[in-house]
């Protein structure tokens, strides 16, 4: 296994790739730095040599082509890192579908749940409900609260030509902001009348937060997602516990390891992060990791 991992960090290391993705990507020494096309950088690991917290253990899951990445053990996969401080993840949507005598035929309701550092990003995505009888709410935790929130969508056969691509506005779908810091979410949908009013033209309804670049709302996904398992979400990161000046106080465990770079507190979530400074890029997190453009 170590002897395969090796093997394929040997194949990756003798393949050109741009100077920019690879300093950006960087693992610590003698770690592995990618998954399939997916770059692992440090903070995150596959081995606890190589993350520096459990937080941000990874596993490369090869018995896929191409390999996927995951969130430490979970079905949480992850498409893409960046030490900016966003992870882009593919989640479970919630589903919930009707036979035409109103009995529930389909009925999945995914826990979301983030390990610490982990928070849903707020600006980038959007709470989603879609469907012609579908009522959700998204029940979670906010650093130490409870939150919930809701929407309604309904539509009828006399809306067809209103259900226009991309305006999610109450019409067969209808979306809401994500509150900040949220890192457990749980959709539930139920609806008014099990979609018996309209089984003709709908009979599941959905649920989902998801990038809100990623998504456009038309007609066809009122059945088309029955076929969809996940969908996009941007996830941020921080590292260490409090502000820059608490992490300050201790270098050893202070995870602003480049000489070259500094330290910010994000705007929401848990921590601080870490930057190169102007005219530097690459992985503020490693002593060497942030060189001249
Ligand atoms: C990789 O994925 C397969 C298929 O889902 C699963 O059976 C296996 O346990 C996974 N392996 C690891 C190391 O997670
Ligand atoms: C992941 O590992 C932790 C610790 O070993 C364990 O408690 C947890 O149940 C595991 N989760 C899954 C989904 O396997
Ligand atoms: C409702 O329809 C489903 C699927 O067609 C069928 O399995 C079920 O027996 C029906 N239930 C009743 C109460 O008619
Ligand atoms: C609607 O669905 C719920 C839950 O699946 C079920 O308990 C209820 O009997 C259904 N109502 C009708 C009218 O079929
Ligand atoms: C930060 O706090 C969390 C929760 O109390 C804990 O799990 C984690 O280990 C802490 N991290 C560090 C670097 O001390
Ligand atoms: C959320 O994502 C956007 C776009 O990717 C990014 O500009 C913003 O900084 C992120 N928010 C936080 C708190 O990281």
């Amino acid at each position: 296994m170590v002897f395969t991992a090796m093997l394929i960090a040997l194949i990756f290391a003798s393949t050109p790739t741009p100077l920019l993705s690879s300093s950006a990507a960087a693992a610590k020494p003698n770690c592995a730095d990618r998954c399939g096309e997916i770059a692992i950088p440090y903070p995150f690991g596959t081995t606890p040599e190589c993350y520096q917290h459990y937080s941000f253990f990874v596993t490369c899951n090869h018995t896929f082509t191409p390999p996927k990445l995951f969130m430490q053990n979970s079905s949480v996969e992850i498409t893409d890192i960046n030490v900016d401080g966003q992870l882009k993840v593919l989640q479970l949507i919630t589903k919930d579908c009707y036979a035409r005598n109103g009995t529930s035929i389909l009925k999945s309701s995914p826990l979301i749940e983030l390990p610490h550092y982990f928070t849903v990003n707020n600006t980038a995505n959007k709470f989603m409900v879609v469907g012609c009888d579908a009522i959700g709410v998204v029940n979670g935790k906010r650093l130490s609260r409870d939150y919930a929130l809701g929407c309604t969508a309904q539509c009828e056969a006399s809306d067809d030509l209103r259900l226009r691509e991309g305006s999610c506005n109450g019409i067969g779908c209808c979306q809401t902001t994500v509150a900040e810091d949220v890192w457990r979410l749980n959709i539930l949908l139920t609806t008014y009348s099990n979609y018996s009013d309209v089984w003709d033209i709908n009979n599941c309804g959905y649920g989902f937060v998801v990038e809100e670049k990623a998504f456009k709302f038309s007609i066809e996904n009122l059945n088309a997602l029955k076929e969809v398992e996940r969908l996009p979400m941007v996830v941020d990161w921080a590292i260490g516990n409090g502000t820059c000046e608490e992490g300050e106080k201790n270098s050893a465990t202070f995870a602003c390891k480049s000489p070259i770079s500094a330290c910010y507190k994000p705007e929401t979530g848990y921590g601080y992060r870490c930057r190169c400074l102007d005219g530097y890029q690459g992985n503020p997190y490693l002593q060497d990791g942030c060189q001249g453009l």
